[in-house]
């Protein structure tokens, strides 16, 4: 049986996995207004790993003998309104996502549970390429400045992301 408060932990997480989906999605519906198709693209595989985040915790939960309980879900709120201010906003989710994962990692420490640890490694090396990625593009948008073609040309570029489902634990 899982330790309680490993549960509630994993628990929490699922449902900020879950929230970090909709807030991708709220960032979508932004860049589709301004009919940036690549941005668009961006985020709609940034929704799809969210979600399968969410799943791997939420399947690892149960096939350990664990308690899935779903809680609430936030309404998403932007952060800023040009394209830099809001991919400021995706970083500093994505490190407010890598401390809750390394809360976890330290609940799984704390309780022992040595099978977390290695399950929840995966998700401290997303992580990495996690805030690495958007870190890319925020450094790109930040040289672009008002440069609308070179914006379109970044807009191309975002256009060929494509989702692979991750093979999670
Ligand atoms: Fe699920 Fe973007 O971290």
């Amino acid at each position: 049986m899982m330790n309680e408060k490993m549960q509630n932990a994993l628990n929490e997480q699922i449902n900020k996995e879950f929230y970090s989906e909709f807030l991708y999605l709220a960032m979508k519906a932004y860049f589709a207004e301004l009919n940036l198709q690549g941005f668009v693209n961006w985020f709609d595989v940034q929704v799809q790993e969210e979600r399968a985040h969410a799943f791997g915790m939420y399947d690892y939960l149960i096939e350990r003998g664990g308690k899935v309980e779903l809680l609430e879900i936030e309404k998403p709120v932007i952060e800023g309104n040009t394209p830099v201010e809001i991919f400021e906003h995706v970083l500093r989710h994505e490190q407010y996502v890598t401390s809750r994962i390394n809360y976890l990692l330290d609940v799984a420490e704390e309780v022992k549970d040595r099978a977390a640890i290695s399950f929840l490694d995966w998700y401290l090396k997303e992580q990495v390429e996690e805030e690495s990625s958007v870190g890319k593009v925020l450094a790109t948008l930040k040289l672009i400045g008002d440069d609308k073609n070179a914006l379109l040309l970044l807009d191309k570029d975002l256009a060929t992301r494509v989702f692979t489902a991750p093979v999670i634990g």
